[in-house]
């Protein structure tokens, strides 16, 4: 197998999926086939569906709380924190997912892109409540409204047909342009994920249009696998912890 030098000149972004989490248990949306209860999650999950439902949108989410909170981090979670252990600033994880797994093995510099699971916000835009830590499995059939201004509260998660924080990406694509500034070796990873789902599935020809190096860890030939130079075949719990060499 190819191993991936990680070394003091070295700049590190990696990008997770659901995939990063399947060996904990987490089900993946294509695993699912893209349905919950013989609906499409592209519906459930949106803005559409919140005003149409909102009811069943907290069932999916409670679930999907209780399913998450019974999980562990696995060891493709454990070899990106000993990554970032060793490279410091020169690391950053982007994350698709909502589950919480990597800060829970210890990531720390970590853009979860699409939000996270155990937090809620008010979904008055006007309410000045900020989004709160929420681990509350919620009653099959009920809504939780906001203590500051009455509105429904919603899940702090960035839904299909909803734009990513203008923060996060700012981040992100500051982490790249520090380490082309620096004349370090930028290096994507992409791991667990379908590649189907913009703009994260856009940043490899970023970053290959910036000079970086790419590599691509996955079950499966993901439907962008072709932009990337480097492509391991597997599951991330067994690829990552053996891919790093650290020096
Ligand atoms: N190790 C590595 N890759 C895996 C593993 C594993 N153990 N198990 C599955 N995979 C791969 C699959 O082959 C697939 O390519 O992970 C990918 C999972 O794809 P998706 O379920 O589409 O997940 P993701 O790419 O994260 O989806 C992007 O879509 O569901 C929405 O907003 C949600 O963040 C999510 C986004």
């Amino acid at each position: 197998m190819e191993t991936l030098l990680l070394d003091s000149n070295t700049w590190l972004l990696v990008l997770t999926g659901a995939g990063v989490s399947a060996e904990s248990g987490v089900p993946t949306f294509r695993g699912m086939n893209g349905l919950w209860e013989d609906q499409p999650v592209t519906e459930v999950a949106s803005p559409r569906g919140f005003a149409k439902d909102p009811m069943r949108v907290w069932r999916f989410y409670s679930q999907r709380r209780a399913g998450a909170a019974d999980v562990s981090p696995n060891p493709g979670h454990e070899a990106l924190v000993a990554w970032e252990r060793h490279l410091g600033d020169r690391f950053l994880l982007a994350t698709q997912n909502v589950d919480g797994l990597h800060r829970r093995a210890g990531s720390q510099r970590v853009v979860e892109m699409h939000g996270n699971l155990f937090t809620s916000r008010c979904s008055n835009p006007d309410c000045t409540r900020p989004p709160f830590p929420d681990t509350t499995v919620y009653a099959s059939g009920t809504v939780p409204g906001c203590k500051e201004c009455g509105a429904l509260l919603r899940p702090h998660i960035v839904w299909f047909g909803e734009q990513l924080d203008p923060d996060d990406l700012t981040r992100i694509e500051s982490f790249a342009v520090k380490a082309m500034r620096s004349g370090g070796r930028l290096v994507f990873l992409a791991a667990g994920t379908s590649g189907a789902v913009y703009p994260a599935a856009g940043m490899v020809d970023n970053v290959r249009a910036a000079g970086g190096e790419t590599w691509l860890v996955n079950l499966d030939a993901s439907e962008n696998a072709s932009s990337f130079e480097h492509f391991v075949q597997g599951k991330s719990g067994e690829v990552l912890p053996k891919l790093g060499r650290l020096v």
